[in-house]
């Protein structure tokens, strides 16, 4: 392990010319002064001076070499269709979106939300942004109107670029119609809203004077070309939010040249992806993998990009390994679940297709099972590398680094702190480094490498009360996660140390839940909590006290159910709704979620000492045990 050890040491302990040799992987119009100002911790400013432009990276810097190449590929199992757009093409897409977008008063530092299915257009739209400094906050199309419009008023945008419609094994989702709510529940909407008409939606409403159909605008600006904004390292790229431990969901903002380093050094350190390969990533363009790589990290790297509207399973399990035979894909990355939803599939289509391209299959955002990896590694005959990261990082923060050094992998493990990363696992409690083999929690002792956060939209102070406060009197980053280390070095990650559960790779807050839950008229107070679920690693279950003592269980669950698709959406909704006349709680009033979690799964509810009245934990074993 030698040459990733030494790898690692060096990016810690020589870190500006560590960083400086990486940062030669990307285009500076103006080269940067210092590599890391870290005047103000735990805030980073990264290639102090620098000016560069992640668009340009991604596209321009490649039309000499590779203007011909197949820079992205569109399929759609759902529609039945395939698009291919080469470097120039891209260019030329993106220019004209981007000519499009200033002719509706966007311009440098403006945000853009874009909320659109998994279509080329989304891509132009991002890449678009970028190329002119517009700052976009994608938000994923599962989202419901009331999520998308607490989204809209954190960012107040100049603009929002939706379509008429996406589409979900078969179904149609009606994208326009949810903009049109959640702009009418908003307090700062955007004037203008650019309309994408792929023709799923007929039933769709137009808003004269605040909607633009994209068809009529784009035939203005063919052949238009958009010089790139040329923006400091630190300035803005995007806003992701992604959800915490209060019902308000934070702007993960990113930074421009940090960003476009960190994600070409991780496609040749760790991803083995090289320029005129393929790269495949299942997951959507409204989660930050969507955002790292399928966008931006394969066309730094002049990769073949796969955009994939669809689902595994249709019109059958072997139709991913069908696109890596067809498009001889090289690295792909996808997410647990997914494995486990193919795995309860024929294996048979796993041999159906000819896979020799591809190097490996990358697996993150959520725990990996041991027997879910071993599984996928049989089959498949290539090494797949879980990796742990999470919106807030932006790329690996543990990973095997092929690219560096091929170290054995260990099933159900995401290996070793990625470099740049100072890891260190501290005791909950005593903020004390622990001994191997004891459970603690995930920490990086700042300044965080390039790529990642750099503050919260708007909200310097909660970055810093948020992810550096955890451990009083020492500033670190708290993941939020339990993990632990082996003799051998290797770390597991045991899940999240906070409200958090993650659904099928979806992170959501269990307190937004219970904010929606709590939207129905007939609630008076609720409890989620996140359980074991063998196909989607969890999901969440609900706990409700309704305000009167009659009422039709099934009827109100049912209510409580749409409620709940309502605010938030689909991905949220509980399993099921139990009722009970009184949650558990300390005497303090805090609701003991982690004893109602450890019974929902048959655990020991550990330390009861501090609740208020044990009649209510023998409630919620009666609902879970009637
Ligand atoms: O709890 C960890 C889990 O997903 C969280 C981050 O989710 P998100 O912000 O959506 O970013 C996903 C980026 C891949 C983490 O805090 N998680 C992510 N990867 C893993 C994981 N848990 C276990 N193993 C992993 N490989």
């Amino acid at each position: 392990m030698g040459s990733y050890r030494e790898f690692h040491r060096r990016s810690i302990a020589e870190r500006d010319s560590f960083w400086a040799e990486e940062a030669k992987l990307v285009y500076w119009h103006k080269p940067f002064g210092k590599v890391l100002d870290y005047s103000q911790p735990p805030f980073a400013k990264w290639f102090v001076g620098g000016e560069t432009n992640l668009c340009y990276n991604a596209l321009d810097r490649h039309l000499a070499a590779r203007g011909k190449q197949k820079a992205l590929v569109w399929i759609s199992t759902e529609v039945d269709q395939t698009r291919s757009f080469t470097y120039e093409e891209l260019f030329s897409e993106v220019n004209r979106t981007a000519a499009m977008m200033q002719s509706l008063g966007v311009g440098r530092g403006d945000r853009v939300i874009i909320y659109m299915p998994m279509i080329p257009e989304a891509a132009f739209a991002m890449l678009a942004c970028a190329r002119i400094g517009a700052i976009h906050s994608v938000v994923f199309g599962g989202f419901a109107a009331a999520s998308l419009a607490a989204r809209i008023d954190d960012a107040r945008p100049a603009l929002m670029i939706t379509a008429d419609g996406g589409s979900r094994m078969g179904k149609v989702v009606t994208y326009k119609s949810l903009v049109d709510e959640a702009l009418k529940l908003a307090k700062h909407p955007p004037k203008k809203v650019l309309l994408f008409k792929r023709g799923l939606d007929p039933a769709m409403r137009i808003v004269e004077g605040r909607d633009v159909d994209w068809n009529s605008l784009e035939k203005n600006f063919s052949g238009k070309s958009v010089p790139c904004a040329w923006l400091e390292s630190s300035e803005p790229s995007y806003i992701l939010y992604t959800s915490g431990t209060t019902g308000h969901p934070k702007g993960v903002q990113r930074d421009v040249g940090g960003y476009a380093v960190a994600l070409a050094s991780s496609m040749r350190r760790i991803f083995c992806g090289e320029a005129g390969e393929s790269m495949f990533t299942t997951s959507d363009i409204g989660w930050v993998v969507g955002h790292s790589y399928i966008i931006y990290a394969p066309l730094i790297a002049g990769m073949t990009t796969i955009m994939y509207e669809g689902v595994p399973i249709r019109p059958d399990a072997g139709i991913w390994w069908k696109i890596v035979q067809d498009y001889k894909v090289a690295v792909m990355f996808s997410a647990p679940t997914a494995v486990r939803v193919l795995k309860k599939h024929d294996p048979a289509f796993l041999k159906k297709y000819d896979l020799s391209s591809l190097k490996h299959l990358f697996l993150a955002g959520e725990p990996l099972d041991e027997p879910t990896h071993v599984w996928i590694t049989e089959a498949l005959g290539r090494p797949v590398i879980d990796h742990y990261w999470q919106t807030e990082t932006g790329w690996p923060l543990l990973s095997a680094h092929p690219g560096v050094e091929k170290t054995p992998l260990k099933m159900g493990s995401p290996s070793f702190p990625v470099y740049g990363y100072d890891v260190r696992l501290l005791h909950e409690v005593t903020g004390k480094p622990v001994a191997d083999g004891e459970k603690a929690v995930v920490t990086i002792t700042p300044p965080l490498p390039p790529g990642c956060m750099t503050t919260v939209w708007g909200d310097d102070a909660r970055f810093v009360k948020t992810y550096f406060n955890d451990f009083k009197g020492q500033l670190v980053y708290s993941t939020f996660d339990w993990g632990i280390r082996d003799k051998d070095g290797y770390y597991f990650i045991l899940g999240r140390t906070d409200d958090v559960i993650n659904v099928a790779g979806h992170r959501l807050g269990t307190r937004e839940i219970e904010e929606a839950v709590s939207m129905h008229p007939d609630i008076a107070e609720c409890a989620v909590v996140g359980v074991a679920d063998e196909l989607k690693g969890q999901m969440p279950l609900a706990f409700a006290v309704s305000k009167s003592n009659s009422f039709e269980k099934k009827k109100l669950e049912r209510e409580i159910m749409e409620t709940v698709d309502r605010q938030l959406g689909a991905i949220a909704r509980p399993k099921a709704v139990h009722f009970v006349t009184l949650l558990p709680k300390t005497r303090s009033g805090k609701t003991l979620r982690r004893s109602i979690q450890a019974l929902a799964e048959g655990r020991d509810p550990g330390d009861l000492t501090t609740i208020e009245d044990p009649n209510a934990l023998e409630q919620i074993k009666q609902a879970l045990h009637p």
